[in-house]
């Protein structure tokens, strides 16, 4: 992309959901990629644009983690680069992006249920797993990941 132009700023859930039906829900309606964090009053969604042109999301939103009672925990999900645009530090612009709003929030940990064939991009990006590799129907095969904030 030599000539390209990234750029990354916060969008509506609106905007995010085609990218996530069309990364992460493929084959299922648009619906499938509404999530009920949504609604949450503090959720953040974070978008990248190639040439003023929507190719990748990220959404964060304070949410405990599994067995945790810490408040100050935030939670990432629908994280998604459009496949045509991977591999080209668009995803670590993204989670940057979210990692820093969670700081600036005072969360202290972000959290997310991780893609196993992704798993590096997440280790890359400083989250540890925690615990076992569990199965999500529809997504497949997961761990639990998460990473401190200062
Ligand atoms: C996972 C995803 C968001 C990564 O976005 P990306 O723009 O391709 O990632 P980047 O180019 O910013 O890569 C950042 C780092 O992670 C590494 N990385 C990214 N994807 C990787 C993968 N699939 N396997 C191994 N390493 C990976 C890169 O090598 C890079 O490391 P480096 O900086 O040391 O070279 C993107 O591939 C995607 O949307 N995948 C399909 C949907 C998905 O699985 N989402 C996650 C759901 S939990």
């Amino acid at each position: 992309m030599p000539e390209s132009t990234i750029t990354l700023h916060q969008i509506t859930a609106a905007e995010a959901i085609p990218i996530r039906a069309e990364v992460l829900r493929s084959g299922l309606p648009l619906s499938a990629a509404s999530y009920i964090c949504d609604e949450h009053p503090a959720v953040y969604h974070a978008g990248a644009y190639v040439d003023g042109k929507l190719i990748g999301v990220a959404t964060v939103f304070p949410d405990l983690p599994p067995k945790s009672e810490n408040e100050l925990a935030w939670r990432l999900r629908g994280m998604a680069v459009c496949d045509n645009f991977r591999g080209l530090g668009i995803g670590r612009l993204l989670l940057g992006n979210c990692i820093e709003h969670v700081g600036e929030m005072g969360g202290n940990l972000l959290w997310c249920n991780a893609r196993t064939p992704v798993l590096e991009f997440y280790s890359v990006m400083g989250f540890h797993p925690v615990g076992d590799e569990f199965m999500i129907p529809v997504s497949g095969p997961h761990y639990l990941m998460s990473r401190k904030i200062s």
